[in-house]
């Protein structure tokens, strides 16, 4: 059966993107934002799984006010990187896992949550940091992606609470499929950051620090609340933070810690990142 090793959770700024691309990382405002991840690209090397659970958010890049699915799966055979402006980003396609999502995609939605099926999208930002902050920059990805697009971007976004029980359904799904798969689940997005408005650049460090805390020991109070709170206390894209929860969900009750790395800024954000064992 397949089996879910590991939960990772990290925030996927575009500008760490084009630091990687641009060959930047080591400039002294860089730095020692990537040092938080030497030991992150030690580790998954050591615990490669056969397939990585993504959940982000898109940027209107494959989505826009034409279509606007709360939660999407990917079930392709393979995703292109999306133009988000400067062209696509040099780096490899992502391969999917097919029969993996059709499988979740089929336990989730008689679990009663509705997800929009998706075989063709280009994949931005969102999904690809995450990717460049664990992998570095291989020829290929080293191990098959499903994509997981949640609308953070067009009110309402789900609450909390329904992303930590989605969580629950996806690791049923996972948990009752018949290949013996090593999976990952990443949630990604956050910490506090807001990009516009009066309130432009906002961070609140205890915020995150306490959210960091609590999705280990308490996920089930964290689930409850509301977007309101996100909003006021850690800016409006801090909403993102609903997707770590979506991972929360998909682990056990009690989980390990293996790493934590917290730097503020990155670009306009705060960057939030943890490996949490589930075995
Ligand atoms: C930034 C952060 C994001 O989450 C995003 O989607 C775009 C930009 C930023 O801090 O620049
Ligand atoms: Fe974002």
């Amino acid at each position: 059966m397949a089996r879910i090793s590991a939960g990772i959770a990290t925030s996927h700024v575009p500008a760490i993107g084009a630091a990687v691309d641009l060959g930047k990382t080591q400039e002294p405002y860089w730095q020692q934002m990537f040092a938080g991840y030497d030991f992150s690209k030690r580790w998954i090397a050591d615990n490669m799984p056969d397939v990585v659970f993504l959940i982000y958010n898109d940027h209107a890049s494959a989505f826009g006010m034409e279509s606007i699915p709360t939660f999407a799966i990917g079930c392709g055979e393979s995703f292109d990187i999306a133009d988000e402006g400067w062209g696509p980003r040099p780096i490899p396609k992502v391969m999917g896992a097919p029969d993996l999502a059709w499988h979740i995609r089929q336990s989730v939605i008689q679990d009663d949550f509705d997800l929009t099926t998706i075989n063709e999208m280009d994949v931005d930002h969102g999904l690809t940091v995450p990717l460049s902050l664990l992998f570095g920059q291989p020829e290929a990805w080293p191990c098959r992606i499903i994509p997981f697009a949640v609308n953070v971007i067009v009110y309402p976004p789900p609450s909390g609470q329904r992303c930590y029980d989605l969580g629950k359904a996806i690791r049923t799904a996972i948990e009752s499929y018949d290949q013996d798969l090593d999976v990952q689940i990443w949630g990604t997005g956050g910490m506090s950051h807001q990009l516009q408005g009066e309130r432009a650049g906002l961070i609140n460090s205890e915020f995150d620090l306490k959210f960091m805390d609590d999705i280990i020991e308490r996920p089930g109070e964290l689930a409850k609340m509301p977007h309101k709170e996100y909003l006021r206390d850690a800016g409006s894209e801090a909403i993102e933070l609903v997707m770590w929860l979506i991972m929360r969900g998909a682990l056990n009750e009690r989980i390990s810690e293996v790493h934590r790395h917290y730097h503020v800024p990155a670009s306009s954000t705060a960057v939030g990142h943890m490996i949490l064992d589930n075995s």
